[in-house]
């Protein structure tokens, strides 16, 4: 017989029975500190400015809600087939008759799974409007983003109420506190999701339709959104900032961006357009009208470039053009290693200085 806990009971009659509790203990002391290794360093992370547990709108705060209450319904649970299978663990009992062994399965097995999960049902539909609240175009009161998930940045486009673009930017969001935002997601390719997790649930970016989410702030802050649906190689580097800001504040940006002049630097936009950088990209009032990347109009205001992968600095910005693959594999914009040192640093301090 090979070596086990039987085994040491057969051999050993006179202290098999007390090993054998001390091993049972000792299992159960395990169990309860493996739990605790798993559950406690996921509650450091429970905070901060990616998470559907530090909810900064109403829609993030019953998706949290929604969660502690299936928590609370899963531990209710996991306590129950728990606590039967210590109970069903210990030594030296008569063994139950099969009338009550029936009753055990019937009402465990079945009937309080089943109130515990019709519960749990009809509070997450009943919770369903609030967790997406619908907003028409035009609605008033309502701003609407146009999000356009590519590979791998978002574009974005403010729209004012009749639907028109106002301007359009990428990977970062401003958007006024305790007022609704209407986004609407489209792709040209392939599969994304759009997710704030501080202000709400995910949204799928599906080609060849048009998805929408209305979302709020109610905390002025620094969120960060992700995209949540693999979709190629840079997936995980596709982030993007979501600024809340004050109503105020909000109209004052809107209006400064919608008419920003960036001719002043005469020598870093002559390089930006003999290097040919205006085929892709666009900045409002020059030539470069691209539309295949980023819009790079406010790109030097933004916390970060390349959605979310590097710092917003001259050197951030001189590294992505020297070999945009080698911070984002599968980038569709091409390296620009062979343009002369002086050139690039140029064309990243004239970006940069998009305030
Ligand atoms: Cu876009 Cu994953």
């Amino acid at each position: 017989m090979p070596g086990g806990l039987l085994q040491d009971r057969a051999d050993l009659p006179g202290g098999s029975v007390g090993s054998g509790k001390r091993r049972l203990s000792q299992c159960r002391w395990q169990m309860l500190r493996a739990a605790l290794l798993v559950g406690l360093p996921s509650l450091s992370s429970c905070s901060g400015i990616q998470s559907a547990l530090d909810p900064a709108g109403p829609e993030a705060a019953d998706v949290a809600n929604l969660f502690y209450v299936m928590l609370t319904g899963g531990a209710l649970i996991w306590i129950g087939v728990v606590g039967a299978l210590f109970y069903a663990s210990r030594r030296g009992r008569e063994p139950h008759s099969e009338r009550l062994a029936g009753w055990v399965i019937l009402l465990c097995g079945a009937v309080g799974p089943v109130i515990i999960l019709a519960a749990l049902l009809s509070y997450a539909v009943w919770l369903m409007p609030n967790l997406r609240p619908w907003t028409s175009p035009g609605e008033a009161g309502t701003h609407q983003i146009a999000v356009t998930g590519e590979q791998f940045w978002w574009r974005i486009r403010y729209l004012d109420q009749s639907g028109a673009v106002l301007f359009e930017t990428a990977n970062e969001i401003v958007m006024p506190v305790g007022e609704r935002v209407l986004f609407t997601l489209e792709a040209p390719d392939v599969i994304h999701s759009f997710w704030i997790p501080s202000l709400g649930g995910k949204m799928d970016v599906i080609p060849g339709r048009i998805n929408a989410v209305t979302l709020e702030a109610s905390k002025v802050g620094l969120y960060r959104g992700a995209c949540a649906e693999f979709c190629g190689s840079s997936h995980a580097l596709m982030a993007f900032t979501v600024k809340a800001v004050e109503p105020a504040a909000f109209e004052d940006w809107l209006r400064q961006t919608a008419s920003v002049d960036r001719t002043s630097d005469a020598d870093g936009l002559s390089l930006f357009l003999r290097h040919g950088c205006g085929a892709c990209h666009a900045i409002a009032g020059t030539q470069a009208d691209g539309k295949i990347g980023p819009d790079l109009t406010v790109v030097g205001a933004r916390e970060t470039i390349a959605a979310g992968t590097l710092p917003n600095t001259t050197e951030g910005i001189a590294r992505f053009i020297r070999n945009p693959n080698e911070v984002k594999p599968g980038v569709h914009m091409p390296a620009y290693g062979m343009l002369p040192d002086g050139d690039v640093e140029v064309i990243a301090a004239y970006l940069k200085g998009f305030q």
